[in-house]
């Protein structure tokens, strides 16, 4: 029999629903927050808001797209944590209260761990080949950046990690100082596409597999000042070259340290996950690579690298399989507290 999983997602300021079919994307629906854009960045109590105001709406056209009505779902799965708090708490009671009243299931799923399991997921009509495990994942977030060892569906272990900011942030603090809109990494991307990556900046020197990001972003920041102090004028001039070189040292940063991995833990099937890998500049130096180091390389859609519900379902749609039900006294998680 088919599984119908309604997953919800409400960590920072995506408002999503998804329904999948097993492992099929029925529907996948996603409102973005607009409101944080004028602040340049995210505001805890307005994204709160404007989840409450969401939610309704964006699981009735979820449910709507997909064809079914919600009595056809066999299961609920929604994102415990991490993210905020304030956030977290609409789509967990929102999840919560609807199993209750359906009398189904609710799975809890993390939100960093469904990133990597996007590259599960089915589109209708497309054939997509999925990893085999063991694989290593790199998972470029907002908030994370990780290598994760990927052993089966449920049991990841993070084998490097940033030991401050995430690839992601970097993108859009860097975007700040360039006088980009929120969120930065997607400008940064398209700025990138016109320009050459003619600017260095220092490179972090971490052991292992971890990741320092802090650096570069104080090392763009002094290259700016300086920069503008000669010519005013000098950001408006070269923000493409600004964009590629950015984007280009992140990314250096980024396959340093997986190919790194890929060698010492003799893995060839490598993934990619999360916001970052929608990075264009990344997706091609990936495949890239893949083509020299012979890997099989698996990147999500771009639509689905981003925050959406439809990771959040598949990973329900997993945890289903092996009867692993959250409880209606579950508590959100800020941090990232466990590894699925
Ligand atoms: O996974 P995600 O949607 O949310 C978190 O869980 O954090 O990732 C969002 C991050 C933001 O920092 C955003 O700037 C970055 O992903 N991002 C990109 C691109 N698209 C999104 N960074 C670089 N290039 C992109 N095309
Ligand atoms: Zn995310």
């Amino acid at each position: 029999m088919d599984d119908y999983i309604l997953g919800i997602e409400s960590s920072c300021d995506d408002t999503s629903a998804a329904v999948i079919k097993n492992t099929e994307i029925l529907s996948n629906v996603i409102a973005s927050q607009k409101v944080h854009a004028e602040y340049g960045g995210v505001i805890p109590e307005l994204a709160s808001r404007a989840h409450q105001q969401n939610i309704i709406p964006v699981v009735d056209t979820a449910l709507k797209y997909a064809k079914i009505t919600k009595k056809d779902l066999t299961a609920i799965a929604y994102t415990r944590g991490p993210g905020l708090l304030g956030s977290l708490l609409v789509g967990t009671s929102f999840a919560k209260a609807l199993a209750y009243s359906l009398e189904i299931p609710l799975i809890e799923v993390d939100h960093i761990h469904s990133h990597t399991m996007a590259l599960f997921l089915d589109k209708p009509n497309e054939f997509k080949s999925h990893p085999k495990f063991p694989f290593l994942c790199l998972t470029v977030s907002g908030g994370h950046t990780q290598i994760v060892l990927v052993k089966d569906y449920f049991t990841m272990e993070i084998i490097g990690k940033t030991i401050d900011d995430a690839a992601g942030e970097t993108f859009d603090k860097a975007a700040k100082m360039l006088g980009f809109p929120y969120p930065g990494g997607p400008n940064i991307d398209n700025y990138a596409r016109e320009g050459q990556p003619v600017y260095t900046f220092s490179k972090a020197h971490i052991p292992d597999f971890n990741f320092s990001f802090s650096g570069l972003k104080t090392s763009i920041l002094y290259f700016l000042r300086d920069e503008l102090k000669k010519d005013s004028k000098f950001i408006e001039k070269h923000k493409q070259d600004i964009a590629a070189s950015v984007q280009k040292a992140i990314i250096d940063a980024l396959l340093k340290k997986l190919i790194l991995a890929a060698k010492r833990y003799e893995i060839h099937e490598i993934g990619v996950a999360g916001g970052v890998s929608a990075n264009s500049g990344l997706r091609s130096r990936l495949k890239q690579v893949a083509e020299e180091e012979k890997w099989n390389l698996y990147m999500p859609d771009k639509d689905l690298t981003t925050d959406n519900a439809a990771m959040i379902a598949i990973m329900g749609y997993f945890k289903l399989q092996q009867h692993d039900f959250g409880q209606l006294d579950a508590v959100p998680y800020t941090r990232q507290e466990k590894s699925n």
